[in-house]
Formats: structure tokens, sequence, C-alpha cells
């Protein structure tokens, strides 16, 4: 199988070309420039990993904001950096012919191939409810899942069950965790997650063989160590106490903070606020629209969209916040919240 480079190489870049996008690459990974050597040799002697994309109870938006990355351009990541070789909207192959081939990666290359599933998964009436080539989608993850050299669940659907779970979940929707029992996962929980986040991660992996530093819930720290609050440019006009009162209102446009119309920044781990989507340009909250937390746990289930923290039970109030006293404490207590209404996980 061909190194990266020498497909960089064939596609006639220069040697030039070539450092200058690892440089490019070391930048979009994170990683400190001293270890840009590093990822030239792996560029250089690394064969291009084989990635597996399962879609279980899902709407494919997370396929959707994949192919929307804007970092590395999506096309390079599906055929230069990775080989897509499964996945249900992407190949032309189907029927018996997508069965084998999947046969196929799992045999020849044990413990090589990325696994990326996309969806929650339903275990009651024998999986009826979620079934790929006549078998149940949890019996093809535990198969794929066991040989994998690397499990990514994308998005809120196989992080936590998402919107297929949301009650009264009539599919008994769980997460991969709940179905992978004791497997290692990177967990790139949203609804979707943003592009460049997935992006970064694969390719991540595909260059450097690496998982990057993991929370306790499987979210990478780089993406998910902070809440959209900590990072959110309206956070000064938060702490001195200037809300916006309704959607239409001036203040919102002049940037105060959105938390009276149900914000949920506070306790919400992402990166929108420092990232943004669709390049860089934009995320919910610099649109107007408060964060509703689609990357937590359960979120749909809050049923609390528009509600303001301060009136959710265990919530915190603007008070506390504005004299600038037991947010911490206030912030476990909301989580707390969460995790109680959403202990199907
Ligand atoms: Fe930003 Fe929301 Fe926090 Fe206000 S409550 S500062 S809008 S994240
Ligand atoms: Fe989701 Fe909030 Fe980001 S709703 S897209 S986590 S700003």
């Amino acid at each position: 199988m061909k190194s990266l480079y020498h497909i960089f190489k064939d596609k006639g870049y220069t040697r030039r070309d070539f450092l200058r996008s690892a440089f490019l690459i070391t930048s979009i990974l994170g990683l400190h420039h001293s270890l840009m050597g590093d990822v030239v040799r792996a560029l250089e002697t690394k064969p291009k990993p084989t990635l597996v994309w399962l879609t279980f109870q899902s709407c494919l938006g997370c396929t959707q904001s994949f192919i929307k990355s804007t970092s590395i351009m999506p096309a390079d990541v599906l055929l230069d950096y990775l080989s897509l070789r499964y996945h249900q909207a992407f190949m032309s192959s189907s029927g018996y012919r997508a069965e084998m081939l999947k046969k196929e990666i799992m045999e020849k290359q044990k413990g090589q191939y990325i696994l990326v599933v996309e969806g929650s998964l339903s275990s009651v009436k024998k999986g009826a409810y979620c079934t790929v080539a006549g078998r149940s989608g949890v019996e093809v993850l535990k198969e794929l899942a066991e040989h994998a050299g690397l499990v990514v669940a994308m998005g809120s659907c196989a992080t936590w069950g998402g919107l297929p779970g949301a009650h009264p979940n009539p599919t008994d929707a769980v997460s991969l965790s709940a179905v992978l029992e004791g497997k290692r996962i990177v967990n790139l929980p949203g609804c979707p997650p943003i592009g460049d986040v997935m992006v970064s991660i694969l390719t991540g992996f595909a260059i450097t063989g690496k998982v990057p530093d993991l929370d306790s819930l499987g979210r990478p720290k780089t993406f998910y160590g902070q809440t959209i609050h900590d990072r959110c440019y309206r956070r000064p006009f938060y702490n001195a106490g200037q809300f916006v009162d309704s959607f239409d209102a001036e203040d919102a446009i002049k940037g105060y903070c959105l938390y009276k119309l149900g914000c949920k920044g506070p306790i919400t781990r992402n990166t929108c606020a420092t990232m943004r989507w669709n390049g860089g340009l934009s995320f919910p909250i610099q649109s107007g629209h408060p964060c509703f937390g689609c990357s937590e746990p359960g979120f749909w289930d809050r049923g609390m969209v528009y509600t303001p923290l301060s009136v959710v039970e265990g919530g915190f109030g603007i008070k506390e916040a504005v004299v600038g006293v037991a947010v911490g404490t206030a912030l476990g207590a909301g989580m707390a919240y969460l995790n109680k209404k959403t202990d199907r996980g």
C-alpha cells in the first residue's frame, strides 16, 4: 500500500508542497511545531488507513457535517489521507458485494481499520427496528468493533442515544458505549459535531496513530474541555448582567447575553465558540440563537430549549452570576440535573 507521501508525489506535488501540507496538518491537529518532523515521517512511511463508516438510527446529519468540513477538504481526507471503503451513502457497491467488502476488511485488516459509527442502536425485539443486510445493527456493530483499531462514536445519537433515544424512545435507542461495554470509544457528541473536529480526529489518527487525550466521558479534551460559556464572546455582557429579553430586541444585535432566552452555553461542553461553524464563520449564539446544548447527554428530553437555566430545577440563576458567587457549585448542580434526567445515556 502506498504511503501518503507517495500519493502526494504521484499527484505532481513538490517536496516543498508536501512540507507545507505537513506544517498545515501539524497546526490543524493542534500539535506543537516541534512535532512536525514526526508528522513528516509518518506521512512518508505510513500507509493510509481504511475507514469503515456505519450508519444506524440517524438522520445522516453527521455525514453532512463531515463532508462540509473546511479545514482539510473532505475529498482530500477521504481520498488521500484515508481510504473510505464502506459507507452506505457513498459507496457504489450494494447488497451482497458491499457485505463481502466489509467481511474482507475485517479479515485482512484486523486491528488496523478505523470504525466510525453514526446513529444510535436498538436492541429490543432482536434488533428488528434497525437492520443491515438482514442482521441487527447491534450484531453488525459488535463484529466490526471487535477488530477495529479505533472506534469513533460520531454525533449525539451514537454518543448518548440522541434524538432516537428521546422520550418515549420507541426503539429503546442506546449509545455505542451501552452496546460495546469496556471498549475504548472516542466520543464526538454534537447534533451534528463540527465537521472540522471530525476531520481533525480522523486525520490525526491516520497520520500519527494516536488518540487524543479524552475526558471521563470519552470526549477529546481539546474540543470538549471547556463550555461554550467559557469562550463565548457575549460573556462580558453576562458578567455585567446585560441580557436580551426577546429575540427582536436591539440588545441582541449589540451582543447582550442570551441567557434569559434559554442559553445552555454554561453547561455545554463543545468548541463552537472557538472553532465556530462553516470555516469559522459563525455559531448559533453569534447568529442570535441560544445554545440548546446539542452536545450534552439527553439534550432533547430537557424540553426547555427556550427556558432559562435559572428556571430549571438545580440550574443556576442570573443573580448568582451577576454577583459572581457560587457559579461552580451551581454548574455542578445543573450537570447533576441533566445526568438525572438522562439516565438513558
Ligand atoms: Fe454566551 Fe450563552 Fe454564556 Fe450568555 S449564557 S455568555 S450567550 S454562552
Ligand atoms: Fe450545539 Fe450549542 Fe454548539 S446548540 S452547535 S453546542 S452552540
